[in-house]
């Protein structure tokens, strides 16, 4: 099975199939310094957030690699907790300040409801179909070349196309070895949405499965490039995060090896704790 490094969204864009993570890594010169070293080792796709607090730094590092702005994918997000038309409108500019760009590559609507809130999200519907007709418009007008969700279900998705009529580009959603999203994966496939693995190493847990580190022994590659391998067997685009130099060479890793059916398998029931 050939996996190629670059996937093609419904509307055509091209966007590379490895993305390197970048949450919780502190605006400054970690997250500079691991932005520049990701795009050393051959990352074309950095993935933020303006929760994440460190859109300035990511956006100097790709400044300062020397490669052209069209060569890098960059993806942010909207705040979870920033709905609204006008807030969206306002909330993207300041993104693209932070980042020192004229355009982003992909802008995701974080989250369906404020992380933290006690409400049902379908209680945010209103408020997220008018975050979404802001990200139509901003589509539209030239700003954003792929505009999606994360962290959505099938109910929170389909009333953004029910009023819109423009089905998301993207989905990003917590999906790793053992947590496969059946459902909203499904859901995707059939509107031609890319499923967006974050978390591929369940935030680092997935090096305590005894299991992984066997299996990845067999193909002779580590834990990490199983789980990377395994995400994009399933044909989604995962999201290593790391900040150390040889972890984030290594994570890209993962084109010369096929995992086999039956450990596809096996890897799909492993289970890590959130
Ligand atoms: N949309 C959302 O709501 C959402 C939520 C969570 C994450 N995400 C995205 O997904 C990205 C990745 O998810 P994540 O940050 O939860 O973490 P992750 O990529 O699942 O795991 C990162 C952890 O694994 C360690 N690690 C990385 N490569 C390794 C290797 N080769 N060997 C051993 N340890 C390794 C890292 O440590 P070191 O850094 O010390 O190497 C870190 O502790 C995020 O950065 C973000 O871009 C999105």
């Amino acid at each position: 099975m050939k996996i190629e490094k670059e996937y093609i969204l419904s509307n055509g864009v091209i966007i590379p199939s490895i993305a390197f993570g970048t949450w919780q890594i502190p605006n400054g010169e970690v997250a500079y310094q691991s932005t520049k070293d990701a795009l050393e080792a051959g990352y074309r796709h950095i993935d933020t957030a303006a929760a994440y607090g460190n859109e300035e730094s990511v956006g100097k590092a790709i400044k300062d690699s020397g490669l052209k702005r069209a060569e890098v994918f960059i993806t942010s997000k909207l705040k979870a907790e920033l709905k609204g038309y006008q807030i969206t409108m306002d909330e993207f500019h300041k993104t693209l300040d932070r980042l020192g760009v004229k355009y982003l590559d992909l802008y995701l609507i974080h989250a369906p409801k404020p992380w933290g809130s006690s409400k049902d999200a379908l209680e945010y519907t209103d408020l997220n179909i008018e975050s979404w007709k802001a990200f139509v418009k901003l589509y539209h007008d030239g700003y954003i070349r792929s505009i999606g969700v994360s962290n959505f279900g099938p109910e929170h998705i389909k009333p953004l196309i029910d009023a819109t009529g423009f089905v998301p580009h993207v989905n990003q959603i917590y999906l790793n070895p053992g947590v496969l999203q059946e459902e909203t994966v499904l859901f995707a496939r059939e509107h031609h949405i890319l499923i967006e693995a974050y978390s591929p190493f369940a935030t680092g847990r997935l090096f305590e499965s005894k299991e992984i580190h066997e299996i990845a022994e067999k193909y002779h590659k580590n834990a990490g490039q199983i789980a990377l391998r395994w995400s994009l067997q399933h044909g989604h685009l995962p999201l290593p995060k790391s900040v150390h130099k040889h972890r984030i060479a290594e994570n890209l890793n993962v084109f010369d090896f096929e995992i086999t059916d039956e450990d596809m398998m096996r890897i799909d029931k492993l289970s890590f704790k959130r």
